[in-house]
């Protein structure tokens, strides 16, 4: 028996590189060396890991991790960028917690910083109820007109969030419109046939829908309809409406009444928030067309 027998590794002619000796129909493989650069990249891309394990959080250890010579922390980066957030806000926030809250309307640059947070707020927490520019809609009041029912006052209406409307709150604004089931239907149907018309002008004085008018609701909603704002009772004469003024909906009014609730917010809201929102409230009416 005789060992393998070794052949001189064949030589291709053309480019010098010795051949495998792999023949496919004549097609030869050369023997060419393995790239340097791929064995040098391959180099550098191990040190570059080892490298990182040992400067960088790298290994899990049970619940724990490695934390790396340099000890970053993306957490920790993440919390500073928080802290540094609030302690900026804070700066300006503190001077909302104040009585005068009017006077802050005229500090341009103070407004300029707060109102966008104060637009978050009332997205988080009013925009449910008044629509995410104010708006309103049927059963709650459009904050961003001209018309109110407390008042246009800042502090009239930071006290107003304070305590809510018709709310669980024990110095709650309370907003009763009584229901008139007593009254006969013609009455009604004439009432809120007056009603109806009083945005486009005024009572007929001596009808006898406006005589019902003055006995029954001039009380609370003024001789002419123009509302009352110590008890919340709204304007009949301006476009504005809660529920609707069509004849239909001011029956339904008349009917049942209506108590409409705005929860109060002292517990769920800082103080320097709720002036901050009622600021935000004032020049939401301001920006709006008169
Ligand atoms: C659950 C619904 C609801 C939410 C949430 C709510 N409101 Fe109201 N709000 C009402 C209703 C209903 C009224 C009218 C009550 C009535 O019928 O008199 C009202 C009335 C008001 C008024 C009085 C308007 C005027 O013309 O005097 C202001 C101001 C107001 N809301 C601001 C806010 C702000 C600011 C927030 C967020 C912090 C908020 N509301 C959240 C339901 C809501
Ligand atoms: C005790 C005071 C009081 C009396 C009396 C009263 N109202 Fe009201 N009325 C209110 C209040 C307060 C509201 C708002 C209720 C709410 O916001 O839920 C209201 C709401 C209304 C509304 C709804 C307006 C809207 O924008 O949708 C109409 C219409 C209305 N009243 C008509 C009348 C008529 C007509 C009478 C007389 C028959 C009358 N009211 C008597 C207090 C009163």
């Amino acid at each position: 028996m005789s060992g393998p027998h070794h052949e001189p590794p064949e030589v291709d002619p053309v480019t010098g590189y010795e051949t495998t000796g792999h023949d496919w129909n004549g097609i030869k493989e050369l023997n060419t060396p393995f790239p340097k650069i791929v064995i040098w990249a391959l180099v550098l891309t191990f040190l570059y890991a080892v490298i990182t394990w040992v400067l960088l959080p790298a290994w899990p250890i049970g619940k724990d991790y490695t934390r790396g010579l340099l000890g970053l922390s993306q957490e920790q980066q993440a919390l500073e960028g928080l802290q540094d957030l609030d302690a900026k806000r804070s700066d300006w926030m503190t001077q909302f917690d104040t009585e005068d809250v009017a006077q802050l309307r005229d500090d341009a640059p103070l407004m300029a910083l707060a109102m966008p947070a104060a637009n978050r707020l009332f997205l988080d927490n009013c925009a449910a109820c008044h629509g995410t520019e104010g708006g309103g809609g049927p059963g709650f009041p459009a904050l961003n007109d001209a018309t109110w029912l407390w008042s246009s006052d800042p502090e009239i209406i930071a006290e107003t969030l304070r305590v809510g409307i018709n709310a669980p709150h024990e110095d709650t604004r309370v907003a009763e419109m009584p229901a008139f089931d007593w009254m006969e239907s013609d009455e009604l149907t004439a009432l809120a046939d007056l009603v109806s018309t009083l945005p486009a002008g005024a009572m007929n004085p001596n009808s006898p829908a406006t005589l019902l008018f003055e006995e029954n609701c001039s009380a609370c909603h003024g001789e002419t309809g123009e509302g009352g704002l110590e008890n919340g009772a709204p304007s009949l004469t301006d476009a504005a409406v809660i529920y609707g003024q069509d004849p239909h909906t001011v029956l339904q009014t008349l009917r049942n009444g209506r108590r409409g609730v705005m929860p109060s917010w002292s517990d769920r809201l800082s103080n320097a928030e709720i002036n901050l929102l009622a600021l935000y409230v004032v020049e939401l009416a301001q920006e709006a067309p008169q």
